[in-house]
C-alpha cells in the first residue's frame, strides 16, 4: 500500500479566500482581488460556505451536520433537481472535515471528467487505498465526490460496487446526481439517500434578500415576487436573474425581471388570454402577433403561460381536456422548431374550437 501525502496549498484556488478576507486591510492592496469581487458570478460568490448557510432541507443538512461531527459519515447519495444545494452541502461537509484546504483531501470527479469504467479501475481506487496525512483535518476518512453521477456509464457503476465495499474503511462515497433512477440499485443500496426537493418560496425570498441586502441592491416587492416565482425552486437560477436584471438595469422592478428573462409579462398574458377567449380568429391572430414581435415573445413561453391561465379559468373539464390536449401538442410540435406563425394559427384554432364546445354546453 503505497502512501499520499497531501500538501498543505496555500493558494486555495476557487475562490475560497473569504477567510483571509476579513482580516482587514490585508487584501485592500492585493491587484488579484480587487476585480474579482466584481468579476465572480453570485452564485460562486454566495455558494453556501458552511453547512448552517445551506438554506432550507434543515432536516438533511442536521443530519448530515451530525453524522459529520461524529466522524459517523456514511456513503452519501444526494439527489433532486437543478440548483437546490447538492454539490454546495457536499463542499461544506468537506470543509467541515478537512478545513479550508479540502481540495487535496478529496478526489472530485464530476462529469466533466472521464469516468468510464477505467478511471473507477485506476483512479478511485488508487485514491482510495492510499493513506492520507492531513494537518489539521478533523476526520481519519477520505472522501471521493462523485458529481452528476447520473452520467457514468452502467459499467463504471458496476465497477464502483466493489470499490466502495473494499475501501469503506477509509473512505467514504458522495454521490450527487439529478436523475436517482439512472443510478443502479446495488449503488443506491449502499448510500444514505438524501433528496433535495426544490426550494419553497420562503427560502428563496429569504435568501435573495440576504444576497439583496449584501450587495445593496434597490429590488422592490414584486421584483422581488417575480424572481421567485420564474426560479421555479432553482437557487441557481434565482441568482443568475437576479444578477443579469441588477447589469441591465439598477431598479430592480417586476418588469425589469421579465424584461431580462424574456419572459411574458402577466399583465401581457391576461391580456393574450382575453384576445384568445373573446376576439374572432384573424383580430386575435393579428394582435398576438403584433405583441409578440412587439415585445420580443416567444410563442413557446406564451403558451406555457396561457395554459397556466387555462388551469385557473371555469369551464367543463371535457372543453378543458381537450384544449389542455392540443396546447400540449402545439408544444411538442414547437420543440421541433415549427413554424411559428402557423402554430399561432393552431393555438387560436384550438380556442375557437374549446369556445364552440362552451357556447354548446351552455344551451
Ligand atoms: N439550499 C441552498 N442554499 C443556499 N444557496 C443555494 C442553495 N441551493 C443552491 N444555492 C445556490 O445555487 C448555487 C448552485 O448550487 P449547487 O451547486 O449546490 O446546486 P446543485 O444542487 O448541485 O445543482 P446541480 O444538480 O445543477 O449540480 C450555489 O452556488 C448557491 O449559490
Ligand atoms: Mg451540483
Amino acid at each position: 500500500m503505497s502512501e499520499a501525502i497531501a500538501v498543505m496549498d496555500i493558494d486555495d484556488d476557487n475562490g475560497n479566500n473569504e477567510d483571509e478576507k476579513s482580516v482587514e486591510g490585508k487584501n485592500v492592496a492585493s491587484p488579484a482581488d480587487a476585480p474579482d469581487g466584481k468579476a465572480i458570478p453570485w452564485v460562486e460568490k454566495f455558494r453556501p460556505k458552511s453547512l448552517a448557510d445551506v438554506a432550507a432541507h434543515r432536516d438533511i443538512v442536521d443530519t448530515i451536520d451530525k453524522l459529520t461531527s461524529e466522524n459517523r459519515l456514511p456513503h452519501l447519495l444526494l439527489y433532486g433537481p437543478p440548483g437546490t444545494g447538492k454539490t454546495s452541502t457536499i463542499l461544506a461537509v468537506a470543509r467541515k472535515l478537512y478545513g479550508t484546504n479540502y481540495h487535496n483531501m478529496i478526489l472530485e470527479l464530476n462529469a466533466s471528467d472521464d469516468r468510464g469504467i477505467d478511471v473507477v479501475r485506476q483512479q478511485i481506487q488508487d485514491f482510495a487505498s492510499t493513506q492520507s496525512f492531513s494537518f489539521g483535518a478533523k476526520a481519519s476518512v477520505k472522501l471521493v465526490l462523485l458529481d452528476e453521477a447520473d452520467a457514468m456509464t452502467k459499467d463504471a457503476q458496476f465497477a464502483l460496487r466493489r470499490v466502495i465495499e473494499k475501501y469503506t474503511k477509509n473512505t467514504r462515497f458522495a454521490l450527487i446526481c439529478n436523475h436517482v433512477n439512472k443510478i443502479i440499485p446495488a449503488l443506491q443500496s449502499r448510500c444514505t439517500r438524501f433528496r433535495f426537493a426544490p426550494l419553497d418560496t420562503f427560502h428563496v425570498t429569504e435568501r435573495l434578500r440576504y444576497v439583496i441586502e449584501a450587495e445593496r441592491l434597490d429590488v422592490t416587492e414584486s421584483g422581488l415576487a417575480a424572481l421567485v416565482r420564474l426560479c421555479t425552486g432553482d437557487m441557481r437560477k434565482a441568482l443568475n436573474i437576479l444578477q443579469s436584471t441588477h447589469m441591465a438595469s439598477q431598479h430592480i422592478t417586476e418588469e425589469a425581471v421579465y424584461l431580462c428573462t424574456g419572459n411574458p409579462l402577466p399583465k401581457d398574458i391576461d391580456q393574450i388570454s382575453f384576445w384568445l377567449l373573446n376576439e374572432p380568429f384573424s383580430d386575435s391572430f393579428k394582435r398576438i402577433y403584433e405583441i409578440k414581435t412587439r415585445k420580443g415573445l416567444a410563442l413557446v413561453d406564451i403558451v406555457r403561460e396561457v395554459t397556466l391561465f387555462v388551469f385557473k379559468i371555469k369551464m367543463p373539464s371535457d372543453v378543458r381536456v381537450q384544449l389542455v390536449n392540443d396546447l400540449a401538442d402545439i408544444e411538442y410540435r414547437m420543440s421541433f422548431g415549427c413554424n411559428d406563425k402557423l402554430q399561432l394559427g393552431s393555438l387560436i384554432s384550438s380556442f375557437t374550437r374549446a369556445r364552440s364546445a362552451l357556447i354548446a354546453a351552455a344551451q
